[in-house]
């Protein structure tokens, strides 16, 4: 039998979605499902992961549960292909979770990069939450429930899948060959991988206020950019400007085509020729600014104007979820029946084992 090409990726449901989520993975998922290259793709909303940080925040989660749905039929993710599903909605995710504990270490977690990085800006001191600790666990649950074969992410994801790789061969070497070890996808573009905040910040993020957000309406996406943090020493126009930690030139980096240069900015022939520009000098950044606002509007105009159309049918919105939690729970049901059947805790299912007694 010939492996099927499976996609399973997914998001949080702690806030709208912003233009680094749609630059790192997004984007990515609409180009793949136009491809027809895979037979099933799961999109996740992880309600269950999200609460493993904002236990005291249930409130939250629950209410941004239709704006991600909304963000991601924006972005045109398209129901007829894909199931779009919550994670809390298919129980069978964390009977596989609670197997999976039992094959990795309290220590090998604690050196995940991306937990590690989370600790520390979660400040829980002593009082980390279990369900926190055992999320890269759950994650695995997530992606094998569903015979995964891709998972299209930003790099900060890697490790939650290269430890879903060694709980797969754990598994496989215990019970044959059962589940199924995934790839990361990452976005060919680096500069996508990890969109800066407005403010030049690492890291975009909801509680820093650096975001553009996906449903940020035009004027609001203007006003981000025209205030975007640039290169701080220059100064003057004809000062030499670093685009290397710009965030204007990264976000350029990853949105602006050759097409875009030929429909606002004619005299340069790409962003090669507008970088050398502003590293020599004579290049001001309200013109750079103007053109990535372009540029932004180009990409977001037509998100938006989706976004809004299923923002007028929340009921619509809803019976997509059911559907996508439907088909997703009866995936991951297969899969359990095959996992506990290797594991042949599937007791009622064999007489012979009521028949010894030895231990
Ligand atoms: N960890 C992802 C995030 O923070 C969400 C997620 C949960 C996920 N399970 C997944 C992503 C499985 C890819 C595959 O956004």
């Amino acid at each position: 039998m010939t492996q099927k090409q499976i996609i399973l990726t997914g998001d949080r449901p702690t806030g709208k979605l912003h233009i680094g989520h749609y630059a790192s993975s997004l984007r990515s998922r609409v180009a793949l499902q136009q491809t027809g290259q895979f037979d099933e793709i799961y999109i996740m909303i992880a309600d269950t992961q999200a609460l493993t940080d904002n236990a005291y925040n249930f409130d939250k989660i629950r209410n941004n549960i239709l704006n991600v749905a909304l963000d991601y039929l924006g972005c045109g993710i398209d129901p007829e292909k894909c199931h779009i599903f919550v994670q809390s909605q298919v129980p069978e995710l964390f009977e596989l979770t609670a197997y999976y504990m039992n094959f990795v270490s309290v220590s090998r977690v604690s050196r995940n990069p991306t937990i590690k990085e989370e600790l520390k800006m979660r400040q829980f001191n002593s009082q980390i939450p279990m369900g926190f600790l055992n999320y890269p666990i759950s994650q695995a649950a997530d992606i094998t429930a569903f015979d995964a074969t891709c998972v299209p992410v930003g790099d900060d994801q890697l490790p939650m899948i290269e430890l879903t790789g060694e709980i797969v061969h754990t598994f496989n070497r215990l019970y044959g060959d059962v589940l199924v070890k995934p790839e990361a996808m990452l976005s060919a573009n680096a500069a996508s991988n990890r969109l800066p905040g407005t403010d030049g910040k690492a890291k975009m993020s909801k509680s820093l206020g650096n975001c553009i957000y996906l449903a940020d309406d035009k004027e609001t996406v203007e006003k981000k950019i025209m205030s975007m943090y640039t290169d701080p020493n220059h100064i003057k126009i004809s000062d030499p400007g670093n685009c290397t930690d710009n965030p204007v030139f990264i976000y350029l980096d990853a949105f602006a085509t050759d097409e875009h240069f030929q429909k606002y900015l004619p005299e340069y022939e790409n962003l090669e020729a507008l970088k050398a520009h502003y590293e020599r000098g004579g290049l001001g950044d309200i013109k750079v600014k103007r053109f990535l606002n372009q540029v932004m509007q180009d990409v977001l105009t037509p998100i938006r104007e989706r976004r809004a159309y299923y923002e007028k049918r929340p009921m619509e919105v809803r019976q997509i979820l059911i559907d996508g939690s439907e088909a997703a729970r009866k995936k991951a049901a297969e899969t359990l029946k095959r996992v506990r059947g290797a594991m042949k805790i599937n007791y009622f299912d064999d007489e012979t084992l009521f028949q010894k007694t030895e231990d």
